[in-house]
């Protein structure tokens, strides 16, 4: 039995960035020169990002979160105006609308792709909603036809957080240029990394523009250094990163290709399993862009007690994610309470994320497996038998 020994032991992680040597180059050879910040290597990032995602502009930054907060600064959402979106994601989806003083509206989501359900959107909006903000969902593209045709018929603003899903496409169509703006975040658990980064892209040059002034201090155009013509930020990513970003960008779809790899892997070992669903891939997702590998547990199965007995055995898990409306933060400031979206509220109780990562070897794979299982079925048998 794997565990008859602590030899046999592992320790696997939720995640692990995939760094290669031409990327280590990359980076050292950034240090090599005068420029740390502000050079040609975001610049060539931006582009790389632009022409991989087919659109007109990338603007650099130095995070998800800071995309999204400048995407909602540049769309002028203020005091007032309702953006709607879906509980279940993370938590930058609705604070970006909470930075602008604006309010976050929910929609429930469609219970097997797990992304917000166009139906629920179209019943929550109301004179003061500006926007849509849809997310990719652990990689699977949300129902964006379907969105696209809702923003448009209400004249509202779309933007894709497509945090968690570079690369992914949706009916043969690569994900980031259906909206007004798309941002991918670059956080060392993601497919690709910068260390701390994102990339807003868009097809809209007037708003490239206002988004690159924003990012750099609200400075004109040009970037003149002294004349500052809106409230802008510092969100720039720094050229160490954005040289890691363009080496990784150059092999993101062998990355991809990976991790498509490690997630065929583990659905072929835990297909079977009793008290497990393995995740869905929708008829229309033509590629998933795995960003994390999440499974959902039968009911019976004691999720605080399953994470708690993986870690015993090495094994890193996670419950992704808790709903946006019942964080402390949303149900203080908004009353917000459990029952207000079911569909979400259940799914979000039953899932469990499981180590992920492009480098994972089959033994890890193979070990997490294993170890699900048996304290799966010890969590569903009470008479405990010595492992
Ligand atoms: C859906 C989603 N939106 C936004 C973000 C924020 O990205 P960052 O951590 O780079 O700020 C994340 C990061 O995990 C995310 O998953």
């Amino acid at each position: 039995m794997i565990l008859a020994n602590d030899a046999a032991k592992l320790r696997v992680p939720m995640s692990q960035p995939s760094i290669d040597e031409d990327d280590i180059a990359a980076v050292l050879a950034v240090l090599r020169t005068p420029y740390l910040s502000m050079g040609p290597k975001v610049r060539e990032f931006e582009q790389a990002m632009a022409e991989y995602i087919g659109v007109a502009e990338g603007v650099a930054v130095n995070s998800g979160t800071s995309g999204l907060h400048l995407c909602m600064e540049a769309e002028g959402i203020g005091p007032g105006d309702e953006v709607i979106t879906t509980p279940f994601s993370f938590v930058a989806s609705a604070n970006c609308v909470l930075y602008q003083g604006a309010r976050p509206v929910f929609a429930d989501i469609d219970p097997v792709t797990l992304n917000i359900d166009p139906e629920a959107v179209e019943a929550r909006i109301t004179k003061q909603t500006r926007a849509i903000i849809a997310v990719d969902v652990f990689g699977q593209p949300a129902a964006v036809e379907a969105l696209v045709d809702i923003a448009r018929r209400h004249s509202l603003t779309l933007f894709q957080d497509s945090c968690e899903a570079i690369g992914a496409e949706r009916n043969g169509v690569r994900i980031g240029s259906q909206g007004r703006a798309a941002v991918f975040a670059f956080y060392p658990n993601k497919q690709m990394t910068t260390g701390e980064g994102g990339m807003v892209v868009t097809d809209d040059l007037d708003y490239a523009k206002v988004l690159r002034s924003l990012c750099n201090q609200g400075r004109d155009e040009s970037g003149t250094w002294m004349n500052h013509i809106r409230l802008g930020y510092n969100y720039r990513l720094d050229e160490m990163s954005a040289a890691l970003g363009l080496s990784q960008t150059r092999r993101l779809d062998q990355i991809l290709d990976r991790r498509e790899r490690v997630a065929m892997r583990y659905t072929e070992r835990l297909r079977h399993v009793e008290g497990i669903s393995t995740p869905v891939v929708a008829p229309e997702t033509t590629r998933m862009s795995w960003f994390v590998y999440v499974v959902r547990l039968d009911e019976k199965v004691d999720r605080t007690r399953l994470i708690a007995d993986l870690e015993q055995d090495g094994v890193t898990s996670r419950p992704y994610f808790v709903p946006l409306h019942l964080q402390p933060l949303y149900r203080q400031r908004f009353g917000h309470q459990p029952g207000e979206y079911p569909v979400t509220e259940r799914i979000a109780q039953s899932t469990l994320a499981l180590p992920f990562f492009t480098d994972m070897t089959d033994t890890q794979i193979d070990y997490v497996c294993t170890r699900l299982q048996k304290r799966i079925a010890l969590t569903r048998d009470r008479s405990k038998v010595a492992l």
